[in-house]
């Protein structure tokens, strides 16, 4: 065989493995792990220390660390530590932590944006998934991406859908969170 032939052959070669791999990627739109749970959120007020297990930390010089500001509580950042559940249950056992963060940045309309993390710690799920994106909270549900993670979530890809289960005045909140992975190890 001469080496031109054998060089169209492994272009040819080439072509198809690169073409097939690319279909392979684009067809994987089916998620490759589900999960559903809740995380419960209970905001400092100035009354309630024992319980909360949000604070926030930073407002707007227009307002303060107590109350959530004016306007949209546009500004004001929110430190969080919530129980992570499997049920709407507040009390039922928790089988990990949500904790991060989340502030308002929404003047005209609530708006809100996420930095935060699940750290699982259960017979069934060990590892963190961290998510980071915006929760325009008025809309009945909201997507956050999962932008990585660790343990049984190691390299983990995909979208969480958000949405409201519960809500009490300004003290508790509580989002039923579905997770849907579209890349796992
Ligand atoms: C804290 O939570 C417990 C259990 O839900 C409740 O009985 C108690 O009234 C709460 N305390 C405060 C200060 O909110
Ligand atoms: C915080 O602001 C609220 C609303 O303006 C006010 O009622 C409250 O007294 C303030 N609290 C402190 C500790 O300044
Ligand atoms: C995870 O749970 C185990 C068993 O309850 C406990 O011993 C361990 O301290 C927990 N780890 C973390 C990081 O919370
Ligand atoms: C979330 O998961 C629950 C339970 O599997 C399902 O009933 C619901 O339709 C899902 N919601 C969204 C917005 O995907």
């Amino acid at each position: 065989m001469g080496s031109t032939k054998l060089i169209s052959l492994l272009f040819c070669l080439l072509l198809i493995v690169s073409t097939s791999s690319a279909t392979q990627k684009k067809k994987s739109r089916k998620p490759c792990k589900t999960l559903v749970v809740y995380f419960h959120d209970i905001l400092y007020n100035g009354q309630n220390a024992e319980n909360a297990t949000s604070a926030i930390v930073a407002a707007p010089a227009w307002a303060n660390k107590t109350i959530l500001a004016e306007q949209n509580h546009f500004g004001d950042i929110i430190v969080f530590d919530d129980p992570i559940t499997l049920d709407n249950n507040l009390h039922s056992t928790p089988v990990g932590r949500a904790q991060g963060l989340y502030l308002y940045d929404g003047k005209q309309t609530f708006s809100t944006w996420f930095g935060f993390s699940f750290l699982f710690n259960s017979t069934e799920h060990k590892g963190i998934v961290t998510f980071a994106g915006a929760d325009p909270f008025l809309e009945k549900t909201r997507e956050i991406p999962v932008i990585g993670g660790t343990g049984d979530f190691f390299m983990a890809r995909g979208i969480a859908t958000f949405m409201t289960d519960a809500f009490e005045g300004q003290v508790y909140f509580r989002v039923r969170v579905n997770i849907s992975l579209y890349e796992c190890w």
